[in-house]
């Protein structure tokens, strides 16, 4: 059988990795559009021109390029890292190979490099989820055993209220003990939200209804701090299947934390879109994406792996619970939850949901 021409050239075209490959001097002779992409470099920059002179010559692929045309032999590279030209590094895996003449001389190479950071991503969605759900039984398993000597404490607070009478001088300590019980009772509830199943009830929600109920109730903080909310809805959204109490704590959740962020104001954007990238690398489904984006400080990078679990938090008064509940909630909604932070510039937390096309 013969293939119509052109046939390797679009074949290597479409390939979702990138593809370099150069001569025995190292001017680049084979650069796909997957390479345009990774690199940031268009095919008419790069080609002709020497690896190293675009690429930089300290980089790893520069080196492994370099080593297997000196060498002849394979490279293959597990975990490498490429530093982009904006600055962010990605992970990536390299495969280097000598292109060999008839004869068995080196005449270039040819290089495949593939982003592996949607991969990782991935795998940090997976080990976070089993790490909340160990974290979340532990919890639960907290609560429930004081669940019992709480009950007893305010069965005798109630004693005391009621032999004390009214108008007893212990009346306000008595209060004071009612308020607090009930505030730990709170506590474990939330506690226990995290863990046990939640039922779900799903029903069609029009987002941008549920959103902006929740945005009604912070007008009023929001002028107090002067932050401006933004909203973005894209109008063309379908209905998402939810269960509309349970969604709306998450973007609860986001909303305070965004607003809690900007104390000295700023603009807090609540956008609904049908995304271009899915956080799922493995599944083509359709998704909305609703993201809550403020400019407030922004979360330091050591934290930032660390936000979701339970009782992570900065705040005097905070539980650390509003986003171990949220991604909670978004998982059993079998969506996916993401956070991007710029320390001094902002946050932006994204909600994933799948509907049916
Ligand atoms: N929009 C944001 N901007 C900056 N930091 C944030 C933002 N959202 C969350 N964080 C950080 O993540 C931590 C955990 O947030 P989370 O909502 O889980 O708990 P919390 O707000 O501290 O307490 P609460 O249980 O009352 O929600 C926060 O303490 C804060 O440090
Ligand atoms: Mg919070």
């Amino acid at each position: 059988m013969t293939l119509p021409a052109g046939y390797y050239e679009r074949l290597i075209a479409s390939l979702p990795d990138a593809v370099v490959a150069v001569d025995r001097t190292g001017q680049i002779i084979l650069w796909n559009p997957a390479a345009e992409a990774l690199f940031d470099r268009s095919a008419t920059r790069a080609l002709g021109r020497p690896v190293g002179e675009l690429l930089g010559p300290g980089s790893q692929i520069v080196r492994d390029i370099r080593g297997v045309l000196a060498s002849g032999e394979s490279r293959l590279l597990a975990d490498g890292e490429l530093e982009r030209r904006d600055g962010r590094t990605l992970p990536i895996s390299l495969v280097a190979s000598p292109l060999l003449s008839h004869d068995g001389a080196v005449t270039g190479v040819v290089a495949i490099v593939r982003d592996l950071s949607r991969l990782k991503q991935l795998e940090d969605e997976v080990r976070r989820g089993e790490r909340l759900s160990a974290l979340g039984g532990m919890a639960v398993g907290i609560a429930h055993e004081l669940r019992n000597p709480l009950g007893a404490i305010r069965g005798a607070a109630q004693l005391l209220r009621r032999e004390a009478g009214p108008g007893s001088p212990w009346e306000q300590h008595v209060e004071v003990m009612f308020r607090e019980i009930d505030r730990v009772n709170r506590i474990m509830e939330q506690l226990l939200d995290l863990a046990r199943p939640i039922p779900l009830n799903i029903v069609p929600v029009n987002l941008a209804q549920l959103l902006d109920r929740i945005l009604l109730l912070h007008e009023e903080i929001g002028r107090e701090q002067s932050v401006q909310i933004v909203r973005h809805y894209d109008p063309s959204l379908p209905p998402v299947p939810g269960d509309e109490d349970r969604l709306a704590q998450v973007f609860l959740n986001l909303v305070k934390n965004g607003l809690e962020a900007m104390p000295g104001g700023g603009a807090l954007t609540i956008a609904t879109r049908l995304p271009l990238t899915s956080p799922f690398e493995t599944t083509q489904r359709a998704l909305v994406e609703v993201q809550v984006r403020d400019e407030g400080e922004g979360i330091a990078p050591e934290l930032l792996d660390r936000v979701f679990d339970p009782f992570v938090t900065t705040k005097t008064g905070g539980l650390g619970l509003g986003l171990a509940i949220a991604h909670r909630i978004i998982e059993e909604h079998q969506g996916a939850i993401t956070v991007e932070s710029h320390p001094g510039k902002g946050t932006a937390f994204s909600c994933f949901l799948p509907f049916k096309r």
